[in-house]
Formats: structure tokens, C-alpha cells, sequence
């Protein structure tokens, strides 16, 4: 039985996605990198330093050059943040988030982001999430299932009893590697590999999840 949600948090709860983008273009436009909304659709859920890493490609950058810019990108990432409010929540986020506390399931936050608690608390959405498992808590990021496992830990929940939310084709694969029932948000050709896809939560319903969840027989 489903006990548990874990929700991916950037471009899922909120369109965080859209500050990380903008933080690495202005990065990039200083460093005369070629970059564009296109390019960082390969961004999408990935660390800050895979990141970095696919925008540099093989030019000859020193570790501290790296360092610097990551910082420098983060910088600009933490000022677009402290602007946010409710307002930047999802269509139907805080519906769904409301149901499932008022049916009794546990909730994790299940992000890559180091800065994931700044923006829950921003969003007003903390005294509705039971863990955080963050860009602070294990070392391998997706598509390793390590960060969706320490949240079900967190929540005192077997793998089989959680549903992952994601919007990243990485955060997918880290689910079902996870061992977790998975709802991708977005086009099937990012997220198509989930148990049900959807464009977005505007609408989604726990009870109506839950029956297409149980729909399925694996
Ligand atoms: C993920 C985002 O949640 O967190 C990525 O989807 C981001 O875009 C990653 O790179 C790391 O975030 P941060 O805030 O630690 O740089
Ligand atoms: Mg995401």
C-alpha cells in the first residue's frame, strides 16, 4: 500500500527550473559559452556540477576555475530565490500536497538542490513536508536511486510504498532504480519511461492517482 509521496522539487513544485537556467546563461554569456534555453533542457535535474560540466565540455578549465564557477552561477541561482513566495507554487500543488496529508500519507521532499530548503520555506510549504533529502545528503546524484532511498528512510517507508514526482528524465531513472512507483510531469519524450505521465499537477488528484497507480500490475 502507497504510504508515502516523494516530490521532486525544481520544476515540479514550483518552475525553479526557469532561475537555474537563467543563473547558467548569464554564466555563460560571460564566459562566451554558446548557451541557450535549448541546450539546457540537458540540465534538467542534473548537479550543479554535471551541469557546469556539460556547458564547458572539453574546454581546458582548472578545478578552482570550476569552483569559482559554480559559486558564481549559485550566486546568481540564490538571488533570483529570495524574491519567491506561494505565488511561485505550482497549479495544484498545494491541493495535492493538501489531500495527501488529510489522507494520512508521508511527504519527503526528494531534491538535488543544495538550496531545496531555502525554497520551501520561500514557497510556505515547510509545515507540509515531514523530511527534506536535499543536495546535501548522499554522494551519488541521479539517476542513482541513493537520494529517493534516503528520503523513504527519512519517512520510515519501503521503496515499494513511495511514489516519486519528477520532471527530469534522471530523476525517472533514479526512481524506478529506486524501486519506487513513478509519476513523471512533462512530455513522454523526457519523462515517458514513469508509471503515469502527466503535463503538470494542475488537477491531480490522490484518488485519482491512486487508481491508475493500483491499475497497473508489474
Ligand atoms: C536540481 C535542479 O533540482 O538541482 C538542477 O533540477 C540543479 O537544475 C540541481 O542543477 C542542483 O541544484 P543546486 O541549487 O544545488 O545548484
Ligand atoms: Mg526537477
Amino acid at each position: 500500500d502507497i504510504q508515502g509521496f516523494i516530490f521532486d522539487l525544481d520544476g515540479v513544485l514550483t518552475d525553479t527550473a526557469e532561475f537555474h537556467y537563467l543563473a547558467w546563461q548569464r554564466l555563460a554569456d560571460q564566459e562566451g559559452i554558446p548557451f541557450n534555453r535549448q541546450a539546457n533542457e540537458a540540465l534538467r535535474g542534473i548537479s550543479r556540477r554535471a551541469s557546469l560540466m556539460l556547458i564547458v565540455g572539453d574546454r581546458p578549465y582548472s578545478e578552482a576555475q570550476l569552483e569559482e564557477m559554480m559559486e558564481r552561477k549559485n550566486g546568481y541561482y540564490v538571488d533570483l530565490i529570495q524574491n519567491m513566495t506561494s505565488r511561485d507554487l505550482s497549479l495544484g500543488a498545494i491541493e495535492l500536497l493538501n489531500e495527501l496529508r488529510q489522507a494520512g500519507i508521508k511527504i519527503a521532499i526528494g531534491s538535488a538542490s543544495k538550496n531545496a530548503r531555502t525554497v520551501v520555506e520561500r514557497l510556505g510549504i515547510a509545515d507540509k513536508i515531514d523530511a527534506i533529502a536535499d543536495g546535501y545528503s548522499v554522494q551519488k546524484p541521479k539517476p542513482a536511486p541513493d537520494l529517493f532511498l534516503y528520503a523513504a528512510n527519512l519517512l520510515k517507508l519501503k521503496p515499494e510504498q513511495c511514489v516519486v514526482v519528477e520532471d527530469a528524465t534522471a530523476g525517472v531513472e533514479a526512481a524506478l532504480a529506486a524501486g519506487m512507483w513513478t509519476v513523471g510531469l512533462g512530455p513522454a519524450e523526457r519523462v515517458g519511461a514513469a508509471h503515469v505521465v502527466l503535463p503538470n499537477l494542475a488537477g491531480v488528484k490522490w484518488t485519482d492517482l491512486k487508481a491508475k497507480l493500483n491499475s497497473i500490475t508489474t
